[in-house]
């Protein structure tokens, strides 16, 4: 069947998620924070997420930027760095992650290639809204769906089902993007079409579902969704 609808996850995915603590370490006055920021990014990457699972199997749920700055808390602290100001800067820089560079061009061909275009987040509404403007992809997108009108995380199945409610689309029809690999193993699992965008090179997740496509960015995905030119 073919592709009408191409829905990205977006931290990690469209946007840069160790851009905030990449672009403060190079500032002047940081070089300590400069050392250990990759371990910060890292950190707080991990524990934003688990906190998203945790959150979902315990039904304790908060939205994304809540454990956003929980994930950030632990890492400064487990490396040493726990400092309002920095802790300050770097959620004000989590509103404008950047875009990866092929992101506009790309949504650009899918729109003029007639398909339909979602985010499909854990991010809020608000942040969702930040990046989306702050990287000025609005204009490629139709829809910016958030797991907060469900209120529970990804990869519970009620998230994946609003790309059918939204855009009236058969699983088979959708072809879902994410570069975090549990996410793609779930959506496979859900039934939509996969590529997992592996940026950083890693191994496949254990995990029952596999993704049919995989990339190493997202120059491709119109070639992957049918389009020919
Ligand atoms: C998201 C997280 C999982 O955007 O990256 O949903």
């Amino acid at each position: 069947m073919a592709i009408s609808t191409c829905v990205f996850d977006a931290y990690g995915t469209l946007f840069d998620v160790n851009a905030a603590a990449r672009n403060l370490a190079e500032e002047d006055g940081l070089e300590g924070f400069a050392v250990v920021w990759q371990q910060v990014a890292t950190h707080w990457r991990h524990k934003q997420l688990q906190y998203s699972w945790i959150r979902a199997i315990t039904r304790e749920h908060v939205d994304f930027w809540q454990i956003t700055q929980d994930g950030l808390d632990w890492a400064l602290d487990v490396t040493d760095q726990a400092d309002p100001a920095l802790r300050e800067r770097l959620l004000g820089l989590y509103w404008t992650l950047p875009a990866y560079p092929e992101v506009p061009e790309m949504l650009a061909r899918l729109k003029a290639g007639g398909l339909n275009t979602a985010i499909l987040s854990n991010g809020s509404p608000r942040m969702l809204e930040g990046a989306v403007d702050s990287a000025g992809i609005g204009p490629h997108l139709d829809a910016v769906l958030s797991v907060e009108d469900e209120g529970i995380f990804k990869p519970d199945a009620r998230i994946y089902e609003m790309v059918g409610r939204r855009f009236s689309a058969p699983k088979e029809e959708v072809l879902f993007v994410s570069s975090n690999g549990w996410d793609a193993a779930s959506a496979a699992s859900f039934g939509f079409k996969v590529l997992w965008v592996n940026r950083a090179g890693e191994p496949r997740d254990r995990l029952p579902g596999q993704p049919d496509f995989v990339a190493t960015d997202l120059t491709s995905v119109p070639e992957f969704a049918g389009l020919t030119s």
